[in-house]
């Protein structure tokens, strides 16, 4: 089932929300946009920088990119991996991002090492928050803010998108492109993109699966941001696309909606 609104023509905000019937056709099908995406950028400009997600929901979309025919099709010489956010644990520890991208995709295509730019979560976060900020400004230059071709988010049930949290004073900042906040709940820091990046993003694509995602997604798609100012809902990409992947369950509400409409 799809659903679109915005004609998506440059400048203008466009969204598509997607429901595929389980998480792995999703996943296969996120490869194969990300494929799409991956190949148009490094053909039009030498290069795609995408920004990855964590969790477990893009578990399926990364074991895909490892298997054919995404392995042979992508153009991996030109695409540049970053990580939208990261928990402040070692590369090989089980919590780490990194860890899981490695060890269930990126270990398994020929992209090359330089290409990978991992934030270093085994540091002081508020240094490796700066030193991540470097690598961006060193890739995108510093003029504006970086323009990823494709920002990749999970959401939380409680509303938070990489790891910008409800209530936490990241939400407004407005100058650093990194930042590591202290998550009160998760008791730890955290490494993030800042939600000015997030929405200078070429595209967003948000992944949701499961059913305890459908409250959230419900909320995120059918509220005001201005009435619900949770970090996902906040979201909004100025001259980008916002587009939703789901499975059934997370988007069953849809279907509840559309039988009230009935
Ligand atoms: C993280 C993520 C976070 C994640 C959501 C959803 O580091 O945990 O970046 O924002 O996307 O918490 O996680 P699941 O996919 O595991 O539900």
């Amino acid at each position: 089932m799809r659903s679109s609104n915005g004609t998506g023509g440059a400048g203008e905000r466009s969204e598509e929300v997607i429901v595929f019937p389980d998480r792995e056709e999703m996943g296969r099908e996120a490869a194969a946009a990300f494929a799409r995406w991956a190949s148009e950028a490094v053909r039009g400009g030498g290069r795609f920088a995408a920004a990855l997600s964590g969790g477990a929901t893009p578990r399926p979309l990364y074991r895909s990119l490892a298997g054919s025919p995404f392995r042979e099709a992508i153009p991996w010489k030109g695409v540049h991996l970053f990580w939208g956010d990261e928990r402040c644990v070692p590369p090989d520890h089980p919590d780490s991002n990194y860890r899981m991208a490695y060890e269930t995709w990126i270990s398994k295509v020929p992209i090359p090492l330089e290409n990978v730019h991992r934030m270093k979560g085994e540091e002081d976060p508020k240094a490796a928050a700066d030193e991540y900020e470097e690598q961006l400004r060193a890739f995108f230059g510093s003029a504006g803010w970086p323009a990823f071709d494709l920002i990749l988010l999970g959401v939380g049930v409680d509303g938070h998108t990489a790891s910008l949290f409800p209530g936490s004073s990241v939400l407004n900042q407005q100058r650093r492109w990194v930042a590591a906040p202290y998550v009160e709940k998760l008791k730890t820091h955290r490494l993030t993109l800042t939600l000015p990046v997030l929405n200078h993003a070429r595209r967003v694509l948000f992944l949701a699966a499961g059913e305890e995602k459908a409250e959230i997604m419900k909320t995120i798609l059918i509220t005001d941001p201005a009435e619900v100012p949770l970090p996902a809902r906040l979201i909004e990409p100025r001259h980008g696309r916002r587009l939703f992947f789901l499975d059934q369950t997370a988007a069953a509400w849809m279907n509840r909606k559309r039988g009230d409409d009935r």
